[in-house]
């Protein structure tokens, strides 16, 4: 058996995070499948040394594939006017969909299966929304309480059983928009974001260069007013939830040697990814049950990663992941989510894997040079985790 290759990540674009809102949504008159082709194209544009033929394959994640992201890996690489010749390969692992497309196309190149892949997400809330054409076994209800398996009762049971309170939850997303804020008003997503041509709330089409859902003010006050969003005497809102969204990801991984012969740069490579499944009703607890099996794989300890992104699919979320974890415990978080995270960025659902990495790796060049290792992790619908571990590459 030949030895492992080194994968590395070249490069990364998304477009920006958009509400997925019919009448205020930047993206309402777009499909999934443009938002797709603007990354696809954004990354041959900036790396005019591959050409879009010498890709091996493609892998996108989308949690909700009916309707217009029914393979939508497929069409939206046909409608970009791409080789044929060029696999593509839908992905679905619910949230963390695009982060299992970074990890196949990682491995693939590790493996030596080729040289040259693009891993995507991608999700458009508005024109597929949560659930749609979902049709859940019935023999469900023998293992489940069905009405604690949507993802807002996910968040409100993690919060009894971890004793997480409100005000903490708040304080999460109340640094996510300072954080992300203050991230977007020094530039640092210039790197990650191409541009969409979109339209505003009154109808203007304009250039979309920034996300939608960042709160300029964020205020602690406002959100102790907020009306629970899941169940009368809850603690769970649409502050402390990531928004409904559409975004698209995509990430440019190549084996080191194929991106030293082409000239390319690199910061980081793949260095080891895992998958962990939980009970679906505290689907939350999936990232943090990935990331600590992923760790012990690897002989490390929580404190050996200098930096991470945590999924903010709620709060809640967040806080029970960095808390078993024991890297953190209250917001704002000194190694977590240093550029805010999907409470005040959005989440895509199938997108937010890729961009989870590329983020990571941007703060780790950019914010954190001295790190050596980052991780990111999801959790996802129906339990399903996911962690990826990089390491800048020396
Ligand atoms: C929580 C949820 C139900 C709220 O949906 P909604 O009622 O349509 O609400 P919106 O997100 O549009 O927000 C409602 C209002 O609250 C406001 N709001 C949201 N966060 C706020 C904050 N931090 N401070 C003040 N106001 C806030 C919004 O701006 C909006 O008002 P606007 O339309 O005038 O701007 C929805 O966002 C949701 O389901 N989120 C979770 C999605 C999910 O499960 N993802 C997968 C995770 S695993």
């Amino acid at each position: 058996m030949a030895e492992l290759k080194e994968c590395v990540l070249v490069d990364g674009v998304r477009t920006p995070n958009a509400r997925a809102h019919p009448a205020k949504g930047w993206f309402r008159n777009l499909r999934p499948d443009e938002l797709l082709t603007a990354v696809y194209l954004g990354l041959f544009e900036r790396n005019p040394q591959v050409k879009p033929e010498d890709v091996e394959a493609v892998f996108c994640g989308t949690a909700n594939q009916t309707g217009m992201q029914n393979d939508i890996a497929r069409f939206a690489w046909l409608a970009s006017g791409l080789p044929v010749e060029v696999p593509t390969n839908g992905i679905n692992q619910q949230c963390p969909s695009g982060m299992a497309a970074m990890e196949h196309a990682a491995r693939a190149i590790m493996c030596g299966e080729g040289d040259i892949y693009i891993a995507s997400g991608v999700e458009d809330m508005m024109n597929v929304g949560m659930g749609m054409g979902m049709d859940f076994p019935p023999r469900l209800v023998e293992y489940f309480n069905p009405a604690e398996l949507p993802m807002g009762p996910t968040a409100e049971k993690l919060s009894e059983v971890e004793n997480i309170s409100r005000a903490d939850q708040e304080l999460v997303a109340y640094h996510s928009h300072l954080r992300a804020k203050a991230a977007r008003d020094e530039g640092k997503f210039n790197e990650e974001i191409v541009a969409v041509t979109g339209h505003d709330e009154e109808g203007n089409e304009f250039v979309c260069t920034m996300d939608q859902w960042i709160r300029d003010d964020p205020s602690l006050e406002q959100m102790a007013g907020m009306n629970p969003a899941f169940k009368p005497d809850g603690v769970v809102t649409a502050a402390t939830s990531s928004p409904l969204t559409t975004g698209a990801c995509a990430a440019l991984l190549m084996s080191r040697e194929k991106a030293e012969e082409l000239g390319l740069s690199y910061y980081v490579k793949y260095a080891g990814g895992q998958m962990h499944g939980w009970d679906p009703t505290l689907m939350g607890l999936s990232a943090y049950n990935a990331a600590k099996k992923l760790l012990e794989r690897k002989g490390m300890k929580a404190s050996d990663v200098d930096v991470y992104e945590v999924h903010e699919a709620f709060s809640v979320v967040t806080l029970a992941c960095v808390r078993n974890l024991g890297i953190a415990e209250n917001a704002p978080f000194d190694n977590v989510n240093l550029w805010g995270g999907a409470l005040a960025l959005g989440h895509p659902l199938g997108e937010s894997g890729t961009r989870l990495v590329i983020t990571l790796a941007n703060v780790m060049k950019n914010e954190r040079p001295d790190a050596k290792f980052g991780m990111a992790m999801m959790c996802g619908g129906f339990g399903n985790g996911n962690a990826s571990l990089w390491e800048k590459v020396e």
